[in-house]
């Protein structure tokens, strides 16, 4: 049985929120407890509706053995009754998410958090874009993401 279920949401849906999904997937899939967990990531914006994970990123993941699978979406009102936990990679993003709720009239019990709450080892208090940077940016974004999910996780078990 399903008893955490956990939304991470970045803007386009296609670096930072599909990496952070991959990462939660992976660390509970060696700890086997993934049956525990719903585990998904979406987009605050729509321009990638449909579209695999920017290629840098999952290029970058790869040579982690991060397997990025997943398909960019939107966030939607059926998440927030969906999900125990919405996490945020960046300040906008958390702001764009409580909007979305405040605009949508949604009284719902998910837990809205930026995902840096969770961080030990970097001091970034957000996730940063890496979209219009260069390759490192999308290894800067996995170690960050690698620290601060794994913090996530152990706060909830
Ligand atoms: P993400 O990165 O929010 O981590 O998926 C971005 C992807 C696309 C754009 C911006 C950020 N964009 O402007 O198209």
């Amino acid at each position: 049985m399903k008893t955490e279920s956990v939304l991470f949401v970045c803007l386009g849906n296609i670096c930072r929120s599909p990496a952070a999904e991959a990462i939660f997937k992976k660390i509970i899939d060696k700890k086997g407890i993934s049956d525990r967990f719903l585990v998904d990531s979406a987009g605050t914006g729509s321009w990638h509706v449909g579209k695999k994970a920017d290629v840098r990123m999952r290029m970058a993941a790869d040579k982690r053995n991060i397997n990025i699978i997943s398909k960019a979406r939107q966030i939607n009102t059926d998440d927030f009754e969906k999900f125990n936990y919405i996490l945020a990679m960046d300040d906008s993003n958390f702001q764009n998410i409580v909007d979305f709720k405040l605009r949508k009239s949604l009284s719902n019990f998910a837990s809205i958090k930026k995902i840096q709450e969770f961080r030990s080892l970097y001091s970034e208090q957000e996730v940063p874009d890496p979209y219009f940077g260069g390759n490192e940016g999308f290894d800067y974004v996995l170690n960050i993401l690698e620290d601060s999910v794994s913090g996530f996780l152990d706060s909830i078990t």
